[in-house]
């Protein structure tokens, strides 16, 4: 299967990514970066593992749908099965949405359904939490919000700085991103309404 990442910024969830498919851990191909920002580091990380770019900038299109059906056109042009958000700074359409349904995948930086949004790892910090986290979930049309595949915990500790806790947080999702679309890939999931049921 053909595997799509959406990025927008640094890219070390692809990387992270991109390491466990070529160590052969992942049985699929990292054909694809979508990427909405010429400035991204991630397109650069891409460039130096042969992976195609498709630069897609929304200032290009009229509309958000014209601006979508171009980043479709890419997609079926590479025959893409799974598309991976990985900081990813758009929310998509209903389009895209409903054309790739099960399909997508989002990593979210806090133990959903808390801290959803563009800035969980500080929302969580300065609420004073004592436990955040790593979610990975489906896509569905509303943000941060789809089934639930994986989570993990990451304990906040006293001498924590937010430097500090998103250093350990992007670690964890390096590590369960890659589990989670090793099992989508090996069809290991199943969903049962909001539920996903993992076959051992
Ligand atoms: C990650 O923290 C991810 O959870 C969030 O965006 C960030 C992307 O980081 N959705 P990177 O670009 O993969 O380094």
């Amino acid at each position: 299967m053909n595997i799509a990442v959406f990025a927008s910024g640094r890219g070390s969830n692809f990387a992270a990514l991109a390491r466990a498919m070529k160590k052969g851990k992942i049985q699929a191909n990292l054909s694809l970066l979508v990427c909405d920002n010429p400035k991204a580091s991630v397109i650069g990380r891409a460039r130096r593992a042969g992976i195609r770019v498709a630069l897609v900038k929304r200032e290009d299109f009229a509309t958000r749908n014209d601006f979508e059906q171009k980043i479709i056109q890419h997609l079926e042009e590479n025959d893409i099965g799974l598309i991976v958000l990985a900081g990813f700074m758009r929310i998509l359409g209903p389009d895209l949405v409903i054309r790739y349904k099960d399909r997508i995948l989002n990593i979210h930086p806090a133990l959903l359904p808390a801290f959803k949004g563009a800035h969980a790892i500080k929302d969580a910090f300065d609420y004073g939490v004592k436990v955040t986290g790593v979610s990975v979930h489906f896509v569905d049309e509303k943000m941060d919000h789809g089934p639930i595949i994986l989570q993990a915990p990451v304990e906040i500790e006293e001498t924590d700085t937010l430097e500090s806790l998103e250093a350990r947080i992007h670690k964890v999702e390096h590590k369960i991103y890659p589990k989670a679309i090793k099992l989508f890939i090996e069809g290991k999931l199943k969903l049962e309404g909001r539920k996903i049921r993992i076959i051992q």
